[in-house]
């Protein structure tokens, strides 16, 4: 693996593998020097707070020489393009680019043009994939459900439609065999290409979550939408909020998860995000190991 642009086409085994990296990285105090030397750069067109971070802390952790490039004050500004930033970088001798771009592909067309020895790690790129994000969500779902997913009942909540997050995440319960795969949202927000194939869609969020063990609640991505696919916010916290009463409707142990930032009152109501059955900052926290251990994957 030289770079990591998707989790689609993975085997089981393969992202098992990742995971285990992961959760011993998560499990160990100690920071393993495996990056000694090696430069990483984040090189984000688009705002993030989880992402970045986790990334940086993850390289700083393996060792690494660690760049933060700020398109604010970059020569982005000034026209250079993505390819040509990513060739300057090269040639100053960093060999990791974890990249977030608003265009999907984007991450995949700069990996094309990469030199040998260089490895892009897909941070985010349009609608399209957050590779990390769903081993995070994977982690998570395995330290609380355990390794056999093919029992599990998962619902994916909301703005599937515009979410990297979802695809990531559906691509990534395939191939570890979870049981049922529900979706929801209005259907104004939900993809109409093969993306939802072999889940159960419903509009109704109440019969989306009668019995499930996890909620998987996305962001409306109000950056990606075009005016008017949905109503008030109102209404929508109404139609696909998650509250307290409404989750009586999943397994009295479902765990709730959210890949944040979170609109609260709007997905989710504070008492159910802040709640016992959230996991969401145990998702922040293990963004850190899987970050840890998909950076030693391509670059040690
Ligand atoms: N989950 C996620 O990608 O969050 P950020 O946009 O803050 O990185």
């Amino acid at each position: 693996m030289q770079h990591l642009l998707t989790l689609e086409g993975m085997t089981p085994g393969q992202l098992t593998d990742l995971l285990d990296r992961a959760q011993a990285h998560a499990d160990s105090a100690r920071d393993p020097g495996t990056l000694a030397g090696i430069a990483v750069c984040t090189l984000f067109f688009e705002p993030s707070t989880r992402t970045r971070m986790s990334f940086q802390l993850a390289a700083q952790r393996l060792g690494a020489h660690v760049l933060n490039f700020d398109v604010s004050t970059s020569s982005a500004r000034k026209g250079e393009t993505a390819l040509d930033t990513l060739r300057n970088l090269e040639a100053m001798g960093v060999r990791g680019f974890v990249v977030r771009h608003h265009d999907d592909g984007a991450v995949a067309a700069l990996a094309r043009e990469a030199r040998a020895g260089t490895a892009l790690l897909n941070a985010g790129d349009g609608r399209s994939a957050h590779p990390t994000q769903g081993l995070l969500d994977m982690l998570t779902l395995r330290q609380a459900k355990g390794a056999d997913f093919s029992r599990l009942k998962v619902a994916i909540v909301g703005d599937v439609k515009h979410s990297r997050v979802a695809r990531s995440d559906l691509h990534a319960l395939r191939i570890l065999g979870a049981g049922e795969i529900r979706v929801c949202g209005p259907a104004s927000l939900l993809p109409d290409d093969a993306t939802l194939a072999g889940c159960r869609v419903t509009h109704d969020l109440d019969e989306a979550l009668e019995g499930v063990d996890a909620v998987m609640m996305l962001r409306l991505q109000r950056e990606r939408m075009e005016e008017g696919l949905i109503g008030s916010l109102e209404g929508y916290h109404r139609d696909y909020g998650l509250s307290r009463m409404r989750l009586q409707r999943a397994a009295s142990d479902a765990v709730v998860m959210h890949p944040g930032p979170i609109n609260r009152g709007v997905e989710i109501t504070d008492d159910v995000a802040d709640g016992p059955q959230s996991l969401i900052l145990r998702q922040v926290a293990n963004g850190v190991a899987v970050r840890m251990a998909v950076l030693e994957r391509l670059l040690a």
